[in-house]
């Protein structure tokens, strides 16, 4: 399972996505026999470094972030295989002697000239960086040449457009691979096989049956050193713009025809193109909470309000919480809320989908005072990976006592069990042209659509904005957005 052999370029090799990702990402795919010894990894960014600098940061990252221990003798071959260079990836100066390294390199390594691209950089340079790629000859070598880009893709849909214009200059749609790590979480990828590969789901899976469906990313991380960002991005732009619609649009797809990329994410962008957009202010007000972290406290621990963060302005309007309830506008969902939350500063870090189905008609069991609980099906991304069913049964040994209870299926539990992360997923997709968990154009530019009628209602006016304590599920709002439909949100796990 091995591949073609490829440069890799990556560009912000000293930014904390390289250290903690993607260096040990690539160790993985080796150490897995999955990159084989045909290829090389260039490292960019403005800083100089020597080379045994740079192979040493690798080494420490490996070290740190790696789930797989150090190997020695792997290393010294793995590490071989790294070259870095100072680049100003805005002017054209350092992109030719770019180009005659990489040469170097495929011949010292065998390559036939496919190159990728990884940005890890602001997207604001995404453009520059395309335009001096081809004009430094970088595009001229025989083989594919293929484009990663991280989030965020533009802050809104007009400048989300400029970027992809500017990209497509240079780029096809087909050679550009936008990320959105979520999709290469292990569970986001069975969402699909659970729902498509076993009888006991699809049937079900509509608005005859089903309740509604809960998304809940809660982090207990704050912004930590990314204020900068943060502050102009919010949980809106950072999370739900690209995971939380993402993983909205797995839920509720329909099947693919084939399983090939193009099919997959024709049928993700229907969903996307289905949600109903909340247009005015009173939609939004009554459909969308916002939150920002106040001081809180763990245990004896004080955690500091998001407003006195680093580089976070001090009478700051940004949301560190979201929570929503929305509506996939067609046949098989009218009328099912999806709720959606994430936020910073919970009480746990989880991530957890639920499928709340309706409950039975309540005639049988209603005369002997059961208390039925409605079936759940729950999808466990994260920190845990697994399955977990809850369905009602007898007491043993009562007479008329229903209890619900759970079939529980723990993937990362087994023994011996190491999912790769997201991120050699992906990188390993990108590798060999497999586009299915990456997102097109379109479903990005149907996401900003839903996020800018929010975006531009809450840029009018933050009365909404609601405290909570740090290390607490968000402001009440969010539970009563739920009360106010008959339903609660699942405790996670
Ligand atoms: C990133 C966001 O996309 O996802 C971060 O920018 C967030 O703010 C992170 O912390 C969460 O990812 P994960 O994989 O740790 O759940």
């Amino acid at each position: 399972n091995s591949l073609d052999g490829a440069v890799l370029f990556i560009f912000g090799a000293t930014g904390d996505l390289a250290k903690r990702k993607l260096f040990p990402a690539i160790y993985s795919l080796y150490k897995e026999g999955k990159l084989s010894d045909k290829f090389a990894v260039v490292g960019l960014a403005r800083r100089p470094k020597t080379q045994e600098q740079f192979r040493n940061d690798i080494r420490s990252s490996i070290q740190e972030f790696s789930r797989y221990n150090e190997d020695e003798e792997l290393w010294t071959r793995f590490a071989d295989h790294f070259e870095y260079q100072s680049l100003d990836t805005q002017t054209m100066d350092g992109f030719q002697e770019l180009n005659t390294l990489t040469q170097q390199l495929e011949s010292k390594f065998g390559l036939g000239g496919n190159r990728l691209f990884y940005l890890a950089l602001a997207p604001e340079l995404f453009g520059g960086v395309a335009h001096n790629l081809k004009a430094g000859g970088l595009l001229d070598s025989d083989g594919w040449h293929r484009l990663v880009i991280e989030k965020p893709f533009g802050y809104d849909l007009k400048s989300a457009e400029a970027l992809n214009e500017k990209i497509r200059e240079v780029f096809e749609e087909e050679e550009i691979y936008r990320i959105d790590h979520y999709l290469g979480k292990e569970m986001v990828q069975n969402i699909e096989v659970v729902r498509f590969a076993n009888a006991f789901f699809e049937p079900l899976w509509n608005n005859k049956y089903i309740a509604n469906i809960q998304i809940t990313l809660s982090e207990t991380v704050g912004v930590e050193e990314r204020g900068g960002y943060y502050d102009q991005s919010g949980a809106l732009k950072d999370m739900v713009q690209n995971h939380m619609l993402q993983m909205v649009a797995m839920m509720a797809m329909e099947p693919p025809s084939r399983l090939v990329p193009e099919d997959i994410r024709d049928e993700k962008v229907k969903v996307l193109r289905s949600i109903r957009p909340y247009k005015t202010d009173e939609e939004v007000r009554e459909h969308v909470i916002r939150g920002q972290y106040a001081e809180g406290q763990v245990k004896d621990k004080t955690l500091n309000a998001y407003r006195s963060e680093n580089s976070v302005n001090p009478a700051s309007s940004t949301e560190t919480f979201f929570a929503a309830k929305l509506f996939v506008d067609n046949f098989r969902w009218a009328g099912v809320p999806f709720y959606v939350r994430t936020g910073k500063r919970m009480p746990t870090k989880s991530t957890e989908v639920v499928v709340e189905f309706k409950n039975m008609p309540d005639n049988v069991y209603f005369a002997k005072k059961t208390n039925l609980q409605p079936n759940l099906l729950v999808f466990r991304v994260n920190p845990e990976e697994g399955i977990y069913i809850k369905i009602n049964a007898k007491r043993p040994g009562s007479e008329w006592t229903i209890i619900p209870v759970a079939m529980d299926f723990c993937q990362s539990c087994q023994v011996g069990f190491n999912t790769p992360e997201a991120y050699e997923r992906l990188l390993f997709d990108a590798l060999r042209g497999d586009s299915t968990y990456f997102t097109r154009w379109d479903e990005v530019s149907n996401a900003w659509k839903y996020i800018d009628h929010i975006a531009q209602s809450w840029s009018k006016d933050a009365s909404d904005l609601q405290m909570y304590p740090a290390a607490t599920w968000g402001p009440d709002a969010s539970h009563e957005l739920l009360a106010k439909d008959g339903f609660k949100w699942w405790p996670v796990h």
